[in-house]
C-alpha cells in the first residue's frame, strides 16, 4: 500500500457574496484537515483601518501605505477566520454594514490589490490551504490545483446574505440594493474583476444544499488528490 501522504493542494474557491463561499471553504478545509483562508477579511481589515484613520476609500496611494504600515492576520479557527489588525481582534467589526461597503471601495485600487496579492501568496505558498476570493484563481494563484467557482441566482444570494445576518422589513430592500451595488462594483472593476478562470469549475449553487456542494467539491478534490 502507498502509504506516502498526498501532496497539500492550493485549493482556489471564487465567486460573488451570497454564493455560499465562506461556509463551503470553512467545511472542505475542515474535513480536509486544510488552513482556510478568506481573502475578503484582509481587504475588510484594511477598510476598518481606513475607517479609523480617515483615509479617504478613493486614495489608491494613501490606502497602498496603510496597508503597509498594518500588520493583518487571519487565523483559521473552526468558526471561520478570527482576524487581528495591528494585534487586536477585528473579526466582528469587520462584518458591519459600514466596513462591507468600505471593503468593496478600497479593493477596486490596483497598489492595494498589489500588496494583498502578494501576502495571500506568501499564507498559501505551501499548499494545504482553501482560499476564498474573488481573484484566488485568476491572480493570486493561477496554478491552484483545483479552481471552484462558486455562483448562484441573484436574488438567492441576496437572501441567502439577509438570512443570514436575520434581516427583514424595510431595511432588507437597501440591504439587497447594497449587495446588488457591490456585485456590480466587484464585475466591473478594471483590475481584477470577479471572473471565473477559464479552467475553473463552476458551480451553480442556486439549486443544491450545502451538503450537495460540498460533496461535489469533496469529489474533485479527491480526484485531484488521486493524481497529485
Ligand atoms: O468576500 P468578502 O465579502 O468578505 O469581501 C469583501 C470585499 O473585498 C468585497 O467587496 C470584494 C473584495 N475582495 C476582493 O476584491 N478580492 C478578494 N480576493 C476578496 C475580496
Amino acid at each position: 500500500m502507498d502509504a506516502t501522504p498526498a501532496r497539500k493542494l492550493i485549493i482556489a474557491v471564487d465567486g460573488p457574496a451570497g454564493a455560499g463561499k465562506s461556509t463551503i471553504a470553512s467545511r472542505l478545509a475542515r474535513k480536509l484537515g486544510y488552513v482556510n483562508l478568506e481573502s475578503g477579511a484582509m481587504y475588510r481589515a484594511l477598510a476598518l483601518k481606513a475607517i479609523e484613520w480617515d483615509v479617504s476609500f478613493d486614495d489608491a496611494a494613501a490606502l497602498r501605505k496603510l496597508a503597509e504600515n498594518s500588520r493583518i492576520v487571519l487565523e483559521p479557527t473552526i468558526g471561520g477566520n478570527r482576524v487581528l489588525l495591528d494585534g487586536k481582534d477585528v473579526s466582528s467589526r469587520i462584518r458591519e454594514r459600514d466596513v462591507t461597503e468600505a471593503a468593496s471601495r478600497v479593493s477596486v485600487h490596483p497598489p492595494v490589490r498589489e500588496w494583498m496579492v502578494a501576502r495571500q501568496q506568501e499564507m498559501g505558498k505551501d499548499g494545504g490551504v482553501v482560499m476564498e476570493g474573488r481573484d484566488i484563481g485568476t491572480k493570486v494563484f493561477p496554478h491552484a490545483d483545483l479552481k471552484i467557482f462558486l455562483d448562484a441566482d441573484p436574488v438567492v444570494r441576496e437572501q441567502r446574505r439577509l438570512d443570514q445576518q436575520k434581516i427583514k422589513g424595510p431595511s432588507a430592500e437597501s440591504m439587497a440594493a447594497e449587495l446588488r451595488e457591490r456585485d456590480h462594483r466587484d464585475r466591473t472593476r478594471a483590475t481584477s474583476p470577479l471572473v471565473s478562470a477559464p479552467d475553473a469549475i463552476v458551480i451553480d449553487s442556486t439549486q443544491l444544499s450545502e451538503d450537495e456542494v460540498l460533496k461535489q467539491i469533496d469529489a474533485l478534490v479527491r480526484e485531484k488528490m488521486a493524481t497529485a
